[in-house]
């Protein structure tokens, strides 16, 4: 574990400027730098960047954060790889907490496998270009596919002699130890019954050409080595094993290479093999990864969906194993994501088919045969349907399993109007078959708990309603009122009722000197009012209680220590008041702001106003519910007398504050 003082140095050191200014160009706009999206193509300015703040806002994709955040979404890096990327930045040193031993032996364990691996890359590529068989054998091979010394040198490529342990002997010469060349799967152990102390070692991918897997952030996991002779007996491809470092269901052939061009360009292309990878990226297709001859695993899509919703599955020519492959793709519409689907000319694999065509043919191949997945699997249902009926009662259940999988119910709908035209079937036939299939995921979801959490995200993913919701606006100013305002102290007026000589109840001016927050906080909990939406109440108590033990309270420091979902939220809420054009708000009805009045003005108007509108909705409510209840209603109606001379009361004091 990196320490937290250096984290702490790390985050008072990086200037958030510099650090992005090193991937896209800034130039100064105020007190901000602007700059061009990097995670969107556009030709206008909408990156922005406040170096008295340290925080950055992507207005085009919505993205934002603080550095480390910057680095995490724009390298892909883990929280501790950014901050080691900082600290190489700004020569901090970094400092490591102790582990237990435990902790210790397993990291050593896997770094040590890590550097076994890396070692053996770097051998099998200088076999490839030193050697004389490598040359002979495995770079004419390469040659022989196509690939450039460019491609070859970029993806690590490599060749291990046709010895029995000639890898195995050098490593060990260089000092790195059996243990971890065979855990790597490096080297094959086989006991020697004569010899026991000396067991016999044995290179894994003996005579094979080499394609090293890297993870997301470039390190070497495993290998694939292809056998070059026609054994029919030995496996073309020989893949590392499982090991601690490599899990072949978690990682996708080509992704460190593929994942700045996924997001940019916002798609990604899945192949089946390692040679579709390399030949789609040297003609210039650079967002493609494969899954290495398997089905895609619902952690596979994980890393591709981090990068992009949109992905686009190419097919071997050949049609066998295609209606297989459809199964899988329902996986990847469970994860919400957008799937299209494109197949090459009979014979053509996506390597073959870049092969032979320059870029642009293959761009607009991609562009004219590349069919949204749920109508294609709809088209090549009924055709291999078309005169069976009972076959094509199946064929309807399939395809709207499909449809069942996706989470927006908005999309699922328009996709059963869309397959009723493509299979000629009415579109209430199908809605029907989806509710069946539906009512058993639902049952299915509750027998499961891992399922649960689907369940969930579908109502997670209900489409919103799209006017403004005051509520949610409030509260937002709520958070923003705490960032920026929270350790301020301001003198608040307040109207008080209090009784004047004759005996009346009166409402008398009175002022008050307290903190933004203790004034915030202290009103709320006067009014038992909850913040309703789940980050801002999240955030809320944490800002509350920071800002009740620390004086010199700061939102860099406060912001640094969030999740990732909060500090979207908190950046998008700061930045915003950038660019915030004020009669905005008036149109949206909700309330005038405007900085000159003061804080403590726009803090008891905030608060009055939400108490307001939490009282109509009240008030609302117990109407409703007046007019559908029978019988005597005596006690709501006095209710509701109280809440309406409340809001009077209210309003008044918001008229006082506004005036
Ligand atoms: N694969 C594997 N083990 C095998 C066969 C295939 O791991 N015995 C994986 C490899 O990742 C391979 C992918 O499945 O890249 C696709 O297999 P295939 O189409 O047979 O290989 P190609 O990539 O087309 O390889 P080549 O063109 O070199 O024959
Ligand atoms: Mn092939």
């Amino acid at each position: 574990m990196i320490s937290k003082s250096t984290i702490d140095k790390v985050y008072e050191t990086a200037r958030l400027e510099e650090v992005i200014g090193d991937f896209v160009q800034l130039k100064k706009s105020g007190s901000n730098f602007k700059g061009l999206s990097p995670f969107t193509d556009e030709r206008t300015p909408s990156f922005m960047v406040s170096p008295v703040k340290q925080i950055w806002k992507d207005f085009s994709s919505g993205k934002g954060g603080n550095v480390v955040a910057f680095l995490m979404e724009h390298e892909h890096f883990t929280y501790p790889e950014a901050i080691k990327y900082l600290a190489k930045k700004y020569n901090i040193d970094v400092e490591e907490t102790e582990r237990t031993d435990e902790q210790k032996q397993e990291v050593n364990e896997r770094e040590s496998m890590y550097l076994v691996s890396e070692f053996a890359q770097g051998h099998f590529a200088k076999m490839l270009w030193e050697s004389e068989l490598g040359k002979a054998i495995g770079l004419t091979y390469f040659k022989e596919r196509g690939f450039t010394d460019e491609t070859i040198k970029k993806f690590g490529l490599g060749y291990c002699l046709d010895q029995w342990d000639g890898f195995t002997t050098t490593a060990l010469a260089k000092g790195y130890k059996l243990d971890y060349l065979e855990k790597t799967g490096l080297t094959i152990i086989k006991e020697d019954a004569n010899n026991p102390n000396n067991p016999r070692k044995f290179d894994r991918f003996k005579g094979r050409v080499m394609f090293p897997i890297h993870s997301m952030s470039g390190r070497v996991l495993g290998f694939g080595g292809r056998i070059l002779t026609n054994d029919k007996k030995a496996a073309k491809y020989l893949n590392s094993p499982e090991s601690e470092i490599y899990h072949k269901s978690k990682v996708l052939y080509g992704i460190y290479f593929a994942k700045q061009a996924i997001a940019k360009d916002d798609n990604c292309y899945l192949v089946e093999g390692y040679t579709d990878v390399i030949q789609l990226y040297q003609r210039g297709i650079h967002n493609v990864v494969a899954s290495s001859g398997t089905a895609l695993t619902p952690e596979q899509i994980r890393l591709i969906n981090r990068l992009t919703k949109n992905i686009t599955v190419l097919f071997d020519g050949d049609a066998a194993g295609l209606r297989a492959s459809l199964r899988g793709i329902d996986l990847i519409l469970e994860q919400g994501m957008n799937v299209k689907v494109c197949t090459f000319p009979e014979g053509e694999d996506p390597d073959s088919f870049a092969k032979n065509n320059e870029l642009e043919e293959i761009t607009q191949y991609l562009k004219d045969n590349s069919k949204d997945f749920i109508q294609f699997k709809a088209s090549l249902l009924v055709k291999e349907a078309a005169n069976d009926p009972i076959k094509r009662a199946d064929t309807v259940r399939d395809i709207v399993h499909s449809i069942s999988k996706i989470p927006d119910r908005i999309k699922k709908e328009i996709y059963i109007q869309e397959c009723a035209q493509i299979m000629n079937i009415s579109e209430a036939v199908l809605f029907n078959t989806l509710a069946q299939i539906g009512k058993k995921n639902l049952t299915d979801a509750s027998k499961k708990v891992k399922q649960e959490h689907k369940a969930f995200d579908v109502v997670k993913n209900e489409p919103l309603p799209e006017k403004v919701d005051i509520q949610y606006e409030l509260e937002r100013k709520i958070i923003e009122l705490l960032l920026l305002y929270g350790n301020e102290q301001e003198e608040f007026e307040d109207l008080v009722l209090k009784e004047n000589e004759e005996g009346d109840l009166i409402l008398e001016p009175e002022s008050l000197e307290a903190k933004v927050y203790e004034k915030i906080y202290l009103d709320l909990q006067d009014d038992e009012i909850e913040l309703t939406n789940p980050h801002f109440k999240n955030i809320y108590y944490k800002l509350i209680q920071e800002l009740n033990h620390k004086e010199d309270f700061a939102i860099n420091t406060f912001i640094a220590e969030l999740d990732q979902e909060m500090m979207a939220e908190i950046t998008s809420i700061l930045m915003e008041e950038e660019k915030y054009i004020l009669h905005n708000w008036e149109s949206k009805d909700i309330y005038p702001k405007d900085k000159k009045f003061g804080v403590s003005q726009l803090v008891s108007e905030t608060i009055l106003t939400l108490r307001c509108y939490l009282i109509k909705r009240r008030m609302e409510a117990l109407q409703h519910s007046t007019s559908e209840k029978m019988g005597d209603n005596s006690e709501t109606l006095e209710e509701i007398m109280n809440y309406l001379q409340l809001n009077k009361l209210l309003n008044k004091k918001l008229n006082r504050v506004l005036s």
